[in-house]
């Protein structure tokens, strides 16, 4: 029987459908490195979140490890090429989490919009600051995705609701593909100029690192508000304190950041920033979703062999 390590907190549906279709597993979250590499020889699969740091070292000792199935979508925290060179599969659950997602980053938008946080903040301590939290719409405004794909085109269906114009800059999108989400494809420069939000929706690559710093904050309308719900290090966030600071950026919220767990940051505590913790997946439905999605592709791997 195939053992499958199940190493972050994940719901009780992945170790209940590896049971189900006949793989020994175990669940241990909270392992640290040393802990890690002393068991995972064990196991055939490893099925793990966010906090599992799967490094050439962990990968050198799991000598028996065929699959690691990540629930979610990046894969930022495997060592992809130690894992393909030493022949072992990596997967993730593409779909699982988009929508949860996509809602994360249009309320973000939102909350950037009429500064919820703030007016929040301010209203628990007291203060009933009615003239300070002057707002904004959303309807007829032009929102910018920086990538379309699963997320971006969620993203895009939902602004629709809410009367905005879609435009996108993504090289992987078709023409055909952007008629029918009923957005524009543009090059970067041209949504640069024209958006009044920008959100992005890309994994973070050696393209795609930095597509947010300071010569494009230059190049972007004056106000604009950003919402990064992807992966930290695509902004630059020292560019992005001077942009917000000058005025040129009116807002900021971020779900990410270029380290994480992110404890300090350049970005705390300024008053046009809006933070969460990597809340970008985390709803009930969508953690349901990515535990039943790897426990199956896993186990579909080790009992058919791929
Ligand atoms: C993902 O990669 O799926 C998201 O960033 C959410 C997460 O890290 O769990």
């Amino acid at each position: 029987m195939p053992k499958v390590l199940i190493s972050d907190k994940m719901s009780p549906l992945a170790e209940q459908t590896f049971k189900e279709r006949g793989v020994d597993v175990d669940y241990k979250p909270g392992l640290s490195p040393e802990e890690l590499i002393a068991i995972i020889g064990d196991y055939d699969g490893l099925a793990i979140r966010s906090a599992t740091k799967v490094t050439p070292e962990v990968l050198e000792a799991a000598t028996n490890l065929k699959v690691i199935g990540r629930a979610g979508i990046g894969v930022d925290n495997i060592n992809v090429p130690a894992a393909t060179n030493g022949g072992v599969i990596v997967m993730n659950t593409p779909f699982g989490n988009s929508i949860t997602t996509a809602e994360h980053a249009i309320a973000m938008m939102m909350a950037l919009a009429r500064q919820i946080p703030q007016a929040n903040a301010s209203t628990h301590e007291g203060k009933w600051e009615k003239s300070a939290f002057m707002g904004v719409e959303v309807t007829g405004k032009t929102l910018g995705l920086i990538g379309a794909g699963n997320i971006g085109s969620i993203v895009a269906d939902r602004a629709h609701g809410l009367k905005m114009k879609v435009i996108a800059f993504d090289p992987y999108l078709s023409h055909e593909r952007a008629d029918d989400l009923g957005i524009q494809k543009v090059e970067l420069d041209e949504l640069l100029a024209r958006a009044d939000f920008i959100t992005l929706h890309t994994p973070l690559t050696d393209q795609t690192r930095g597509i947010l710093g300071a010569e494009s904050f230059a190049k972007m309308k004056k106000g604009v508000r950003i919402v990064n719900c992807a992966r930290g290090g695509l902004i630059d966030e020292a560019a992005l304190k001077d942009a917000l600071d000058s005025g040129q950026v009116e807002g900021a919220a971020l779900d990410v950041f270029e380290v994480e767990p992110a404890k300090e940051n350049v970005l705390f505590g300024h008053p046009k920033v809006i933070c969460t913790p990597h809340l970008g997946a985390s709803t009930t439905e969508a953690q349901v979703n990515v535990a039943l999605q790897v426990a199956d592709q896993i186990s579909e791997y080790l009992m058919t062999g791929g």
